[in-house]
């Protein structure tokens, strides 16, 4: 893992055009980042990941693209207007809002502040008098259940009944679908919806960079099942989603398991992945035993059958959901501190970033030897390269700063044209990690780099 501290990542991500602070040039807007053309594509290719991973290597297991704004009865339904709120408080002497249990676990980690109730959250403050971060004072209100929901107005006059969400989580979406996509895919029980896109909730904690934004991705995958096969399910998608953190470079060491003691209002069991940041261990994935919460809670407010007629038993039920859920921008974040590594080579410093093929945003660096004698014909095999996939094109600079620069930025593979180029067809191939060089001709670029791209 990265020895780089947050600051550090922060700075790497801003300078080489990965993540930028959101509304930057007016000072920017807490907790909002903008993703800049290399961290967009390497966004995009954790997204094909996650794809090929669990929509296309799965069977049936299908992809939905549902919208942001839903019918506000929805979050009735789901529960997330009476119960998804978070405990806060304030400094009554600096006025800052904290949340309880951060207060709690910020101060100790003898007790487990997920585990109480708003009361004892409250009590122990006061006991232990937990200064507050910013003043070190202990002062503080009474917890006020706070709903982080963000609500917007549709149409043109204000009142209540206009009233409409920007949805906290994607699953909702994917539930209202449930029979849609069951009756159009011509689908049986067990069977998988995914889905990509982007949460809100407005969160008023301190973030740690990307990890927690007030806007973000969610890449959630919900199982339907019958009751009886969940807890298996269960089990399997704590262990697949080991497996898919795994396959894009993350290393075991670095990911663990935590059960959760207190579980949200629809779950039966839930259990995190977390990674070892370098601020320490956080939630990337969840994966939930929603039973079947969710899908009873929207036939009664819908008045719409949900019921699944099993054609083998001949009995009606709703069926369970497992979910797994995945953090896109927390993913990134946990692939960037895995891969940023620097290293002595020759007597310098070299910043690598040891990112897998498949993920990195350019995948090959093509450079002419000499500018003026190699660049048409690196410039053909560039041409010819970018067809297939994501190039660049370097021809300014020593030939160890042009290597550098694809190092710093994850390019896996850098290839030199030079005169054995022109007169036999064949390039220098560099590999970025151990930094070995081989010849390979032309022709067999294209092959050689669809199997070393792909998982
Ligand atoms: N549908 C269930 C659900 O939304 P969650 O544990 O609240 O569960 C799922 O969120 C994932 O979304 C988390 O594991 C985390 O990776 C990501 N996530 C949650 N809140 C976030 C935030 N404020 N900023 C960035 N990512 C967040």
């Amino acid at each position: 893992m990265s020895k780089l501290t947050m600051e550090e990542l922060v700075a790497f991500c801003n300078q080489y055009g990965f993540i930028f602070q959101g509304s930057e040039i007016y000072g920017g807007l807490a907790n909002t980042w903008d993703y800049g053309p290399l961290g967009t594509r390497l966004k995009n290719n954790i997204k094909d990941a996650w794809r090929a991973y669990f929509i296309q290597q799965r069977d049936n297991s299908y992809e939905i693209d549902s919208d942001i704004l839903m019918n506000p009865t929805v979050w009735e339904a789901s529960g997330h207007l009476s119960s998804f709120t978070d405990p806060l408080l304030d400094c009554k002497e600096c006025r800052t809002r904290h949340r309880a249990d951060n207060l709690i676990s910020g101060h100790t980690s003898l007790v487990n502040a997920d585990a109480m109730t708003q009361e004892e959250m409250l009590e122990y403050i006061i006991v232990e008098k937990i200064p507050c971060p910013k003043c070190g004072k202990s002062n503080f209100t009474d917890i006020r259940q706070f709903n982080l929901m963000f609500a917007t107005q549709r149409g043109v006059t204000q009142s209540n009944s206009n009233v409409i969400y920007l949805r906290p989580e994607n699953a909702q979406g994917e539930y209202v679908n449930y029979l849609n996509v069951m009756r159009t895919m011509r689908t049986k029980l067990p069977f998988s919806i995914g889905q990509i896109g982007k949460a809100f909730r407005n969160e008023i904690t301190p973030g740690n960079f990307i990890f927690r934004t007030i806007e973000f991705e969610q890449m959630e995958y919900q199982t339907f099942c019958k009751k009886g096969s969940d807890e298996e399910q269960y089990d399997y998608f704590k262990d697949y989603g080991i497996q898919f953190f795994e396959s894009i470079g993350l290393s075991k060491e670095h990911l663990r398991y935590h059960d959760h003691e207190k579980l949200a209002h629809y779950a039966k069991a839930a259990c995190d992945i977390e990674y070892l940041f370098p601020f320490g261990w956080g939630e990337i994935n969840g994966t939930h035993n929603r039973t079947d919460f969710d899908l009873t809670r929207h036939q009664e407010y819908s008045g719409k059958s949900l019921e699944y007629f099993d054609e083998q038993t001949r009995e009606k039920y709703i069926p369970y959901i497992v979910e797994s859920t995945y953090g896109l921008d927390r993913t990134f974040l946990a692939v960037i501190c895995e891969s940023l590594e620097e290293e002595l080579v020759q007597g310098e410093i070299r910043q690598v970033l040891k990112i897998h093929p498949m993920l990195a945003p350019i995948k090959v660096n093509v450079l002419p030897l000499i500018k003026k004698r190699h660049s048409e014909k690196a410039l053909e095999i560039y041409r010819m390269l970018q067809k297939r996939f994501m190039v660049s094109y370097d021809d300014s600079g020593t030939i160890g700063k042009r290597y550098r620069r694809g190092d710093i930025i994850g390019t896996p593979y850098t290839i030199t044209v030079d005169d054995n180029t022109l007169e036999n067809g064949i390039v220098t191939l560099r590999e970025r990690d151990s930094m070995q060089q081989t010849n390979i001709t032309e022709d067999e670029l294209k092959t050689y780099f669809s199997e070393k791209i792909s998982f």
